[in-house]
């Protein structure tokens, strides 16, 4: 079986490729376990490691925007899809063009790619919170309207909305899945509006200060990065007819408020890791943070047997386990 991420160089892409390598296998169309032959982690970025050492991974470097590289990338043969790359909120919005050649024109070249293949390949996109937006009531699920209050948000509502069609029509078999902001991104901030979350567990568990930059009482829907990995093979491992009605599944996060992260940091690093915390509001990035849902309904995706994590605690714990070693090796 050819299996293709993605923006398998990024944070989420690296994990998903371990754990697919770990697993060895995916469901074809009719259930059946295959054995994953082939790995392709395809990225505009350098992708470096023990992975590209697998002898089952092929690294193929390239912009998603670009139609010769994508027909190249989605080569016969290919199954399964795991679309990940994708410019990020902040940037996406400081960066119009940029955000809109990748993550739209990028998506709809990898979905006509897609449509050339004989046999469509089943393919799992990772969309985003940022679909929702203005008016939100207490607690959103899939039933709210998109109403995107940012471009990242709005290209990815439109993805959404291409992936069903081209499913539809019978091109892929696709599933979008809305991630809450996960937490720990271990490495360095990166351009997300979202980022100072991660940061602000990261770097005081690593003896450095971060900058908090919303008000204590703000309350964030967060996933941990090993529940959004299990999610995404566990997408690709539905039956179609558990989607054929909506492509789109609202994942199940946990709402924390910042000042409760700050807590837990407390906890897990104590006194001195609490104090390299930083509160300083940033209005631009509280408007952006404040139009997204603090409370999440996931009916659907629970009933399919997508699982939660249990809280905060859950994604300190496993960022202490999988993370903060090299995370202090960083300079
Ligand atoms: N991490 C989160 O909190 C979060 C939340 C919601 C949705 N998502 C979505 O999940 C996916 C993965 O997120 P991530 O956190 O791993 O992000 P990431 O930035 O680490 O990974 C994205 C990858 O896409 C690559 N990329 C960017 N432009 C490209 C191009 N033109 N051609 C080829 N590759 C390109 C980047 O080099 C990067 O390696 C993204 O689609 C993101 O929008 C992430």
């Amino acid at each position: 079986m050819r299996v293709v991420v993605t923006g398998g160089g990024g944070f989420l892409g690296q994990r998903l490729a371990r754990a697919l390598l770990e697993r060895g296998r995916l469901c074809d169309r009719e259930g059946a376990e295959r054995t994953i032959s082939s790995l392709v982690l395809f990225d505009n970025a350098p992708v470096a490691g023990p992975l590209a050492e697998d002898r089952r991974v092929e690294v193929l470097k390239g912009d998603i925007a670009d139609p010769r590289t994508l027909a190249r990338l989605i080569a016969p043969g290919t199954a399964a899809v795991f679309h990940l790359a994708a410019i990020v909120s902040a940037e996406a919005e400081s960066d119009t063009d940029q955000g809109y050649r990748v993550n739209l024109c990028g998506t709809l070249c990898l979905l006509d790619a897609c449509r050339a293949l004989e046999v469509p390949p089943r393919l799992v996109f990772a969309s985003s919170l940022a679909v929702y937006g203005g008016r939100l009531p207490p607690s959103v699920g899939e039933d709210v309207a998109l109403s995107p209050q940012s471009s990242y948000g709005t290209q990815k509502a439109i993805a959404e909305l291409l992936l069903a069609d081209y499913s539809r029509k019978g091109y892929v078999d696709g599933r979008a899945l809305r991630l809450p902001t996960v937490v720990v991104r271990p490495g360095r901030p990166n351009r997300a509006a979202s980022s100072f979350a991660s940061s602000m567990i990261r770097e005081p568990l690593s003896g450095k200060d971060a900058v908090c930059p919303v008000g204590k009482e703000t309350v964030m829907a967060l996933i941990s990065p090993r529940r959004v990995v299990r999610a995404l093979i566990h997408a690709y491992d539905l039956p179609e007819s558990s989607v054929l009605d909506r492509r789109s599944l609202q994942l199940p996060g946990f709402s924390v408020s910042v000042g409760e992260i700050g807590e837990a940091v407390r906890r897990a690093g104590g006194e001195k890791a609490y104090r390299h915390i930083l509160w300083k509001r940033d209005g631009a990035i509280e408007r952006i943070v404040s139009s997204w849902p603090q409370r999440l309904s996931a009916e659907r995706a629970l009933s399919l047997g997508f699982v939660a994590d249990k809280g905060i605690e859950e994604a300190v714990e496993a960022f202490i386990e999988d993370d903060l070693e090299a995370q202090k090796a960083l300079s």
